[in-house]
């Protein structure tokens, strides 16, 4: 923890309490701490009184006691998307269920019709103040999947959007295909005519013209089976993506278990998920993530298993799922609340969600995701007594500082 880098720090951020997310203690907490900064990455990390006696440095912030946290990671998004579902709100609090909605043609097909009718520059302006929006709670990465266009051009033109936002906004992403969410009107009654077009035609493309980083897939009896989704991540594999997948959410189809045995990051959802599933995840290191936004707004009662996931030692991250069909939720300190409130994660597993495990279920632990020497200096400076406020306070709570690749961001957001 205590490296000494030599030479020059361009950045020193003193007088700070340390939520690290490394070792054993809670939240990895290093009180009356210090972080120094070269270029993009963190150089050095300790004690305020370990500092070395003399060092050459440009900017000394001093940080007022607050704490400085790793920058918060979101993992699950479909942050692209034109139109909203506001109708079908009103349908299901009329007593609707989200899949009945599904085969009445409404949900996932709605917003398909929407964004297929949308430009590029109508989704990168319809998707940019919901990224604003998580990026002022300090979002510094994000995962932005495809899945409402479902045709190859209309995937292009949601993956054009998400690569746009990320070159515009400077944050880290992770672009997911997800042409296998929902079937598109044109395949109608040839689920595997659609899955061949995808794995054949639509991800080659899309892989080859640089627009996708990994591969997910909706396993689901109102979506595709497990033998479809294995044919997409057979193409996945093939194309040396990563692969993940919406799993066990409405009913217990053994998708952990597929997406495990393709060494999937992540494994999503997961209510139904059983003991098979999770010993399968457990082995191959799929991380779990869990998304409370969904699991509140369907009103679902069948909680994770949480309990078993804990004992199992699968890395649990939490997502906001932002999505205008289940998770119309533009808030990731929100799912800190819902997670502990309705399921009963503590704080500091809420928070390791958002930052360690969150990071681990795009692959990328090595990266960012906590504060240690060498992660991109992806920080966050939050006035708070600790770091338990984040998940205990809804609302009324903003970072007062934001760096991203070691740049001071607060005021461009
Ligand atoms: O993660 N489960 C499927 N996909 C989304 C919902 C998408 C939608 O309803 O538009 C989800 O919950
Ligand atoms: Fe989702």
């Amino acid at each position: 923890m205590m490296t000494t880098a030599a030479g020059r720090w361009d950045r020193l951020i003193r007088n700070v309490h340390l939520a690290t997310f490394t070792g054993d203690q809670e939240y990895g907490q290093l009180r009356h701490g210090a972080v120094a900064l070269v270029a993009d990455r963190i150089a050095w990390v300790g004690r305020e009184t370990d500092l070395p006696a003399e060092f050459d440095c440009d900017e000394q912030i001093d940080g007022q006691g607050q704490w400085l946290l790793p920058g918060f990671i979101d993992c699950h998004t479909h942050l692209v998307f034109a139109g909203n579902r506001a109708d079908e709100f009103a349908m299901r609090l009329a007593g609707a269920s989200y899949e009945e909605i599904a085969r009445a043609g409404g949900g996932i097909a709605s917003t398909v019709a929407a964004t297929r009718a949308a430009s590029v520059d109508q989704l990168v302006a319809a998707a940019r103040p919901r990224l604003a929006a998580l990026m002022a709670e300090g979002v510094t990465g994000i995962e932005v999947k495809s899945g409402y266009g479902l045709s190859l051009e209309a995937e292009r033109q949601m993956l054009l959007a998400a690569t746009q936002l990320r070159d515009e906004f400077g944050i880290s992403m992770q672009r997911t295909f997800l042409g296998a969410h929902a079937l598109p009107p044109e395949y109608q009654g040839d689920a595997d005519g659609y899955i061949d077009y995808l794995c054949l035609e639509v991800l080659p493309a899309l892989a080859a013209e640089g627009l996708v980083d990994a591969v997910d897939g909706f396993c689901e009896s109102i979506a595709f089976s497990p033998e479809q989704i294995r044919r997409v991540f057979e193409a996945a594999r093939a194309l040396d993506l990563p692969v993940k997948l919406h799993a066990e959410q409405l009913s217990n189809q053994h998708g952990s278990a597929l997406v495990a045995s393709f060494d999937g990051l992540s494994a999503d959802h997961l209510e139904y998920l059983d003991g098979d599933g999770i010993a399968a995840m457990a082995n191959a290191g799929t991380t779990a993530v869990l998304l409370p936004g969904a699991y509140y707004f369907l009103k679902e009662t069948k909680q994770p298993p949480l309990a078993q996931l804990r004992q199992e030692q699968v890395a649990i991250a939490l997502a906001s799922d932002a999505n205008p069909g289940s998770s119309p939720i533009f808030s990731l300190l929100l799912m800190l609340n819902l997670a502990c409130t309705l399921w009963g994660m503590t704080p500091a597993e809420a928070l390791a969600g958002i930052t360690r495990n969150g990071a681990k279920a795009l692959g990328w632990q090595g990266r960012c995701g906590t504060i240690e020497v060498g992660k991109r200096a992806d920080l966050l400076l939050w006035p708070i007594d600790t770091p338990a406020q984040l998940a205990y306070q809804v609302g009324a709570l903003r970072p007062s500082q934001i760096w991203i690749g070691g740049e001071l961001r607060k005021d461009r957001l």
